[in-house]
C-alpha cells in the first residue's frame, strides 16, 4: 500500500525501535519505579533515558517535566483540566481538534467561559487577535501547532511571546506539529506542549506526552500508584510519577525514546522540508486539473498536507475507491475537527486528506496523482 496518512500515524516506523522495544520485552521489562530489583531498576533507566530524549528534541533540560501519556488527548486534557478553575476564561481557535474544543465545552459546566478565535479561510489566526480577546480572568490560551485538516502552521512564538507579556499560560497542541516543526518550549515561551509518539516522532502508536514548564503548577488528571509516599492517602505532585499514576507503558515509552533520538538525529528541519517539496511536488501536478479542489496555505506555510476534494464525490468515496482500487492510503471526512472544515469552507462535504511522512517518495505522489485524474475524468465524463 502507499500509505498518505500519516496525519493519522506514521507508517513504516524505524526498525530500531522495534527492536529496542522487543529487547525491552523479551530481556528485562521489570516495572519501572515500582522495585529495587534489576530489571526494575534497568526499564527504569531506559525510561528515565527516554524523558531525555523527548526533552533534548523540544531543546529543554527539564526531562523531568515531561510526562507520558498514552496521546495526545490524555495530554490535553491533563492541561486542561489541570489549570483550569471556576470563573477562568481560555482563548483558543476555530482550527482546533475535537481534542481540545470537547473538554472545553464540558469544561463550561464547571464555570470555565471561552473564546473561540475564527481563523481565515486557510487556517490562519494572527497572534493580535488573541490580545483583542485577553479579559482579566484570561487564565490559557491554547492553539494548535499546526492544522490536522490543512496543515497550517500557526504563528505559535508570536503567540507565546504576547501570552508571556500578558502573564497568560500557554499550551500548544503539537499533533501534527512535533518532528516535522522544530518546537524550542524554552524560546518559545511555551508553557505546556502535547504531543504524540506516533505521528512526526515515528514511535508506537499508544504513546504521547505532556511537557509542564518549570514554573507551571498542574493538578494530575489521574491518581494512584506513583511507587513513591506509599503510605499516604494524598497524590504526590512530584514530576514526573505524580502525573503518571499506574504502570507506564515501558516497552511504547522506550520505543518512543529510540524514534525521538532518531529523528534529533536525521533533524526537524531536514523531515519538514522533505515533506515540504513533496507536497510542492504535487500541488504542481494537481494544479492543472480542473475538477481538483485543494485548500489551505502553499505549502511552505503548513506541514506535509494537501487537503483535495474531487468534482462528483465525497470525501469517504475517494478515500474508498483510493484504497481499494489503487492501494492507496488517505483520510476523508472531517478529521475529528468540524469546526476546522467549517472555516475553511468543507463543511457540507468534507474532504480527503494526504499526509506524508519522511518514507513517502515523489513516486508516491505520481501514483496519487494519476489515480486522482482517472476517478476526475471519469466522474466528469459521466456527466456529460
Ligand atoms: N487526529 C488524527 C488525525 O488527524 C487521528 O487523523
Amino acid at each position: 500500500m502507499i500509505y498518505l496518512d500519516n496525519g493519522a500515524t506514521s507508517f513504516p516506523k524505524p526498525r530500531g525501535m522495534v527492536a529496542a522495544m522487543e529487547e525491552c520485552m523479551m530481556q528485562y521489562c521489570g516495572n519501572p519505579g515500582r522495585s529495587g530489583h534489576a530489571m526494575s531498576l534497568k526499564t527504569g533507566e531506559a525510561v528515565y533515558r527516554a524523558r531525555r530524549s523527548v526533552a533534548e528534541l523540544l531543546h529543554t533540560d527539564h526531562g523531568d517535566r515531561v510526562i507520558f501519556t498514552k496521546n495526545t488527548t490524555e495530554s490535553l486534557n491533563m492541561g486542561l483540566y489541570g489549570i483550569l478553575q471556576d470563573g477562568d476564561h481560555v482563548i483558543t481557535t476555530s482550527m482546533e481538534h475535537n481534542s481540545v474544543l470537547r473538554p472545553l465545552k464540558a469544561l463550561e459546566k464547571r464555570g470555565i467561559s471561552q473564546t473561540i478565535i475564527q481563523a481565515d479561510t486557510e487556517g490562519f489566526v494572527s497572534p493580535m487577535d488573541f490580545e483583542k480577546y485577553v479579559r482579566p480572568n484570561t487564565r490559557l490560551i491554547v492553539v494548535t501547532g499546526a492544522s490536522n485538516v490543512t496543515g497550517t502552521k500557526m504563528p505559535i512564538e508570536e503567540i507565546g511571546r504576547m501570552a508571556k507579556k500578558r502573564g497568560i499560560l500557554y499550551m500548544v497542541d503539537g499533533a501534527q506539529a512535533v518532528g516535522c516543526v522544530d518546537i524550542d518550549v524554552e524560546a518559545m515561551h511555551i508553557d505546556l506542549l502535547a504531543f504524540p509518539g506516533h505521528k512526526g516522532l515515528l514511535g508506537p502508536l499508544g504513546t504521547g506526552g505532556l511537557y509542564v514548564g518549570p514554573s507551571v503548577e498542574i493538578e494530575p488528571l489521574l491518581m494512584g500508584g506513583t511507587g513513591t509516599e506509599s503510605k499516604s492517602r494524598i497524590q504526590p505532585k512530584t514530576y514526573p510519577e505524580g502525573f503518571e499514576a499506574g504502570t507506564v507503558n515501558a516497552p511504547g515509552i522506550i520505543g518512543l525514546g529510540y524514534a525521538a533520538d532518531y529523528v534529533r538525529r536525521i533533524g526537524v528541519d531536514v523531515i519538514g522540508q522533505y515533506e515540504e517539496e513533496l507536497i510542492c511536488y504535487l500541488e504542481e501536478k494537481l494544479k492543472n486539473m480542473e475538477f481538483i479542489q485543494t485548500y489551505g496555505p502553499a505549502p511552505s506555510r503548513k506541514t506535509g498536507i494537501t487537503l483535495l476534494n474531487v468534482d462528483g464525490y465525497n470525501g469517504e468515496e475517494i478515500t474508498s475507491m483510493l484504497s481499494d482500487r489503487y492501494g492507496i492510503a488517505v483520510r476523508g471526512g472531517y478529521h475529528c475537527a468540524g469546526l476546522a472544515h467549517k472555516t475553511i469552507g468543507t463543511w457540507n462535504q468534507g474532504a480527503v486528506r494526504v499526509s506524508v511522512g519522511p518514507y513517502n517518495k515523489r513516486s508516491d505522489m505520481d501514483r496519487l496523482a494519476d489515480a486522482l485524474w482517472i476517478m476526475g475524468k471519469q466522474a466528469a465524463d459521466e456527466k456529460k
